[in-house]
């Protein structure tokens, strides 16, 4: 078994990990990030693509937005669909800030150039990553990379290694505690090289489900359904999910759809999951290996960002001078920005969706607040600073 030191060794290489990475070694700081896949297959995943501007801004200061500059797309503005009136929330003009519509994968390639640069090292294809003594100050890493056991001790051990990672489960149940809300419904989503529909985002509430206009590009769309979560995907050819998609998305937005063939077409499930705390002794945990949300309102790269903000800052300051005080605070600090996303990912879930049990009633009270929305500028400004990004 080989044998080495860092000052942080990271569990999960995707955007969480690299952020941070990039993050700590800004501050001087020596990491290693471990990753079970290859590159590659990291780069294959395809996510949501809304920033935040606490994430473009974040980039920014790193020096990592020459392609998000020059690429990605400032949207000041989305629509709520409703039957056929669609209610436009003027995100700019309500709270003075846009986000940047830019694929998530993109954000992932362009950490993952950065890092050779940067002196961060990405062990990738590290197979039985295992988690040993984190409770204690020297918590150490093993993993099996090329049929040789490897071991990293390091004065910390940062889990963004995702919902199914080992970092979470290396936390005692006696100590953590799960909150969680699985969706009756997930989304078939497809990706297509085709123009968009509308240069602004669409969220539709069609009594056939919830539907999505997204893009990516001027020249690439990706477009989503709800479908029943165990739903068959060979049950929708693209002509299918296509005329499926003018019926929910109604007829202003189905005029100006360009139908093309799917590049990529999966279902994902829908899942709200919280995890506390945050920190276990030397262990943090950070985006999704402590946090799901449904993907309305595309939050989940958006709050991995502000984790890395805040754990960074904790690490940085313990570094230098010797002050745990944001090391012990960090999970209170992030966990109350992680429940307000998750407040507004479960609520224009709960708006847009149309859900198995719901009653008439349910169904009136969707419709309320469509209504007292469309009509309300107080109600469209909550949406609205809420899509743009809660303060840090
Ligand atoms: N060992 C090492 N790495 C692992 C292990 C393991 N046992 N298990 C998982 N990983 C890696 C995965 O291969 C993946 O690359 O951890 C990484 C976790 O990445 P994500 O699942 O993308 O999670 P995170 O980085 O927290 O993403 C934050 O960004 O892309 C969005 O939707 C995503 O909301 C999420 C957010
Ligand atoms: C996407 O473009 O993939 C997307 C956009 C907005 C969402 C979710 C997904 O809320």
């Amino acid at each position: 078994m080989t044998r080495r030191e860092t000052q942080v060794a990271i569990v999960g290489g995707g955007p969480a990990g690299l952020l941070l990475g990039h993050l700590l070694r800004m501050e001087g700081i020596e990491v290693v990030v471990v990753e079970r896949a290859s590159a590659d297959y990291v780069l294959g995943r395809i996510r949501a693509g809304v920033l935040e501007a606490t994430l473009t801004d974040l980039l920014a200061r790193l020096g990592i937005d020459a392609r998000l500059k020059a690429e990605g797309l400032p949207h000041d503005g989305f629509f709520l669909a409703d039957g056929e009136k669609l209610i436009h929330i003027d995100v700019g003009g309500l709270t003075g800030k846009t986000v940047t519509v830019y694929g998530q994968t993109e954000v992932t390639r362009d950490l993952m150039e950065a890092a050779p640069e940067r002196g961060l090292e990405v062990v990738y294809e590290a197979g039985d990553v295992a988690l040993h003594d984190v409770e204690s100050d020297a918590p150490w890493l093993t993993y099996v990379k090329d049929g040789v056991e490897h071991r990293i001790d390091a004065r910390f051990v940062c889990g963004c290694d995702g919902f199914h990672g080992p970092s979470r489960k290396a936390i005692p149940d006696s100590v953590g505690r799960v909150y969680e809300k699985v969706y009756p419904f997930g989304w078939l989503g497809i990706l297509a090289d085709v123009a968009p529909c509308h240069h602004e985002l669409i969220y539709a509430n069609h009594p056939n489900g919830f539907a999505l206009a997204s893009m990516r590009s001027p020249t690439r769309s990706r477009y989503y359904i709800q479908v029943p979560v165990d739903e068959d995907i060979a049950l929708w050819p693209d002509d299918r999910l296509w005329d499926e998609l003018a019926v929910r998305l109604g007829p202003e937005a189905a005029s100006r759809m360009t139908r093309g063939p799917a590049i990529e077409k999966s279902i994902a499930p829908l899942r709200s999951f919280v995890f506390e705390p945050m920190r276990h002794g030397s262990l943090f945990l950070a985006g999704d290996s402590a946090h799901i949300v449904p993907p309305t309102g595309a939050k989940g790269l958006n709050l991995a960002a502000s984790d890395v903000i805040y754990l960074s800052e904790a690490i940085g300051r313990f570094f230098k001078s010797g002050d745990a005080e944001g090391i012990a605070g960090y999970s209170d600090r992030a966990l109350a920005r992680v429940w307000k996303s998750e407040r507004f990912s479960w609520q224009l879930t709960t708006l847009m969706h149309r859900f198995p049990e719901t009653d008439a009633f349910d169904r009136q009270m969707q419709q309320a607040e469509l209504d007292y929305i469309a009509g309300s500028r107080a109600a469209q400004t909550a949406i609205a600073e809420n899509y743009v990004g809660l303060p840090l």
